[in-house]
């Protein structure tokens, strides 16, 4: 994948600026005024970032900006306290955007309802006076396993307002998934809902949940949101634990003052998968998430009071936290939510919602332009897409047709597209062009953020061209810590470099300083824009009964970006059926979710491996992209690879 990305990018030679009518009312309308922000960013970081948290509602100052002493656990806006609802939210209230519409939600079989950034307060209000109610308070983790939802927002804000800790996810993940997130987390209490729609099927969320929090014996409650009028999707109550959400809010309004945190106090923390088995909780903290997903959100997307925001990522990955809940809310912006799938009842419903609701701006993912590309022109074709000003991408890099394609048939030509780079880890956007600056090259992520000292670099950290992605500062987005490993967090990110940031990107730079994001380097596959850790798949399949070894390898997928392909050495007498391969497809969806079912399962006799006995995964990608096999030589057994190949090519 890599290789043939690499090939593709560097013959692109089209440029694209940005259009005058942009240009004209940007909020930063050249690329000189990008770099003269971005030298000062630099320069002095603290300086830049004081100004920017000035603009947002704090209860108390912050004492210092950035305090490095516990490197690499950096703080920001030391004792400063603030909530971030109040910025969401409170702070809105006395303005004109009080009655303007913050989350415009269409669900998948096609309610529509607007809740105001008056109505978005109220709800939000209530709900954290009932989680007060039940006992949740300061520090208390709280687990969110919804449909896209507006109650998907209300509850994080609301454990926000509280200051509890919301652990959201994703609502594709099994129960299994949910045990051990809940239990990594002791999340006290679980929000859930009876149902979410997908595809025209309802999801069966709390049937999930009781499965999940079986042997979970820290939760103490469940909520369950009820997804639609009347009736409920049928589902299990517990008495004494489970409560339904119109019950607990259907009391006598009174506000519910926001807890006074500190900069430093976590905010969320949001599951991913690493090179291990075991997925990290991501720890991001109020203050410099706040300040980051603020500013960024404004100026990546060049925000203005008119504009119809939609991002179509779902909130259960960091996308939605940062860019459909907090960003957008922090700057008054009106944003658009859809519940179901994009090809549901047909291929032009996310044309249908652009039209209905005027989206000005719209981001998503190049796995689903890719998807777009493959229904055909004529769905874009049959709405007017008039409404749109930009378009942004994220979750893997972008091959230059999609881009072309995205820039033609989606922006007609005439909207910049930012492409734009980060992680769960990094909180916020921080390779991106800036959409009134910057000259784009399809399939580049272009230049660092304001206060990002992105560079690519060998591995003794001298600058390269074509090298690992490293960014040289701390940031006021960045992650703080993985929820109960410290020597984890150092070990994974700040290890490979003194005092810098390793990401776990591959990156290239052009002699135009244009930063072309090359894939993960390590052994984390990005599945239709979905983290999947190799080695957490393997432990799932080692732990089926019948099997004793597996290696898992990502390939290049044409929608997906690249998809998995699982290989299996079953037990002495075990026979590799049909039907156990079907077995295994479900139990990969059972222990993780459907989203990360592999491609395919090939049942292999043995695996290539070193001497050493170490897995040669670079063959067995060589086998499942049918290239010509590489160097052999330090094979234990030739043989096995031979026969694998011609096992593969069978199938
Ligand atoms: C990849 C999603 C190229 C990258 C926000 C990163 C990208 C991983 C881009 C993080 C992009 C994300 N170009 N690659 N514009 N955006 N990636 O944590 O490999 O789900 O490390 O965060 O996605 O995925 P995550």
């Amino acid at each position: 994948m890599a290789d043939k990305h690499l090939d593709t990018i560097l013959e692109e030679s089209r440029r694209f600026s940005p259009p005058e009518q942009f240009t004209k009312d940007a909020h930063i309308s050249s690329f000189a005024e990008y770099q003269k922000m971005y030298k000062k960013s630099i320069e002095d970081p603290q300086g830049f970032w004081d100004s920017v948290a000035k603009e947002l509602h704090w209860y108390k100052k912050w004492d210092r900006v950035l305090d490095e002493s516990g490197a690499p656990f950096y703080k920001w806006f030391v004792n400063g306290k603030t909530n971030i609802t109040e910025n969401c939210l409170d702070r809105h209230l006395n303005t004109a955007t009080r009655n303007k519409a913050a989350i415009i939600w269409e669900g998948e079989p096609g309610e529509e309802r607007v809740l105001t950034y008056w109505d978005l307060w109220y709800e939000v209000n209530k709900f954290a006076h009932a989680l007060s109610r039940l006992g949740i308070k300061k520090g208390d983790r709280v687990a969110i396993y919804l449909p896209m939802i507006p109650e998907l927002a209300v509850a994080m804000l609301a454990c926000a307002r509280v200051g509890a800790v919301h652990s959201v996810i994703f609502a594709g993940f099994s129960a299994e998934s949910i045990r051990d997130r809940v239990l990594d987390s002791q999340a006290r209490l679980v929000i859930t809902a009876d149902g979410g729609w997908r595809r025209g099927k309802v999801l069966p969320l709390k049937g999930i949940v009781d499965d999940g929090v079986k042997e979970c014996d820290c939760v103490t409650d469940v909520i369950v949101i009820k997804r639609s009028p009347g009736e409920p999707f049928p589902c299990h109550f517990q008495e004494g634990r489970d409560h339904w959400y119109h019950d607990l809010m259907d009391v006598a309004f009174v506000p519910h003052q926001p807890e006074q945190v500190d900069s430093d106090d976590m905010l969320f923390l949001l599951y991913t998968s690493g090179t291990t088995g075991k997925p990290k909780g991501i720890i991001h903290t109020t203050g410099g998430y706040m300040v980051y997903t603020y500013h960024t959100t404004k100026h990546v997307f060049d925000l203005k009071a008119k504009d119809v925001y939609w991002c179509t990522a779902d909130v259960g990955w960091v996308t939605g936290h940062s860019y459909i809940v907090y960003g957008p809310l922090a700057n008054g912006a009106t944003c658009v939510m859809y519940e179901g799938a994009p090809n549901t009842p047909d291929e032009g419903r996310f044309w249908k919602i652009v039209e209905r609701y005027g989206v000005t701006v719209f981001y998503t993912a190049p796995t689903a332009i890719r998807a777009f590309m493959k229904w055909g022109d004529e769905w874009p074709k049959k709405y007017d897409l008039g409404s749109l000003r930009l378009l942004g991408t994220v979750g893997e890099p972008i091959n230059p047709e999609a881009w072309m394609w995205y820039h033609e048939k989606i922006g007609n030509s005439r909207c910049p597209i930012v492409d734009t780079w980060w992680q769960t880890e990094t909180g916020g956007i921080l390779i991106t062009p800036l959409p009134g600056a910057t000259t784009t090259k399809p399939g580049s992520a272009t230049f660092p953020y304001f206060g990002i000292d992105a560079a690519v670099l060998d591995g003794d950290s001298k600058e390269t061209n074509a090298g690992l992605l490293a960014i040289r500062r701390p940031w006021p987005g960045m992650l703080h810590g993985i929820y109960g490993d410290p020597e984890r967090y150092k070990a994974t990110y700040w290890s490979k470099w003194d005092g810098m940031y390793f990401p776990g990107d591959g990156a290239k730079k052009d002699k135009d300083g244009y930063f072309w994001i090359l894939g993960r380097v390590d052994d984390v596959v990005n599945v239709a824009g979905h983290r999947i850790g190799t080695a957490e798949l393997e432990s799932v399949f080692v732990e089926h009964k019948d099997v004793v070894e597996s290696a898992v390898i990502g390939v290049a997928h044409d929608i997906k970006g690249q998809g998995l392909v699982a290989f299996v050495t079953l037990a002495g007498s075990v026979e590799g059926t049909p039907e156990l391969q079907k077995e295994l497809f479900q139990w990969v969806a059972k222990k993780i979710g459907k989203f990360a079912l592999p491609e395919k399962i090939i049942f292999s006799a043995d695996l290539p491996k070193t001497r050493s006995g170490k897995i040669m995964r670079r063959l067995l990608r060589d086998i499942a992209e049918g290239r010509a096999l590489g160097n052999v030589t330090t094979l234990a057994d030739a043989s096995v690879v031979e026969e694998l190949k011609n096992k593969y090519e069978e199938e």
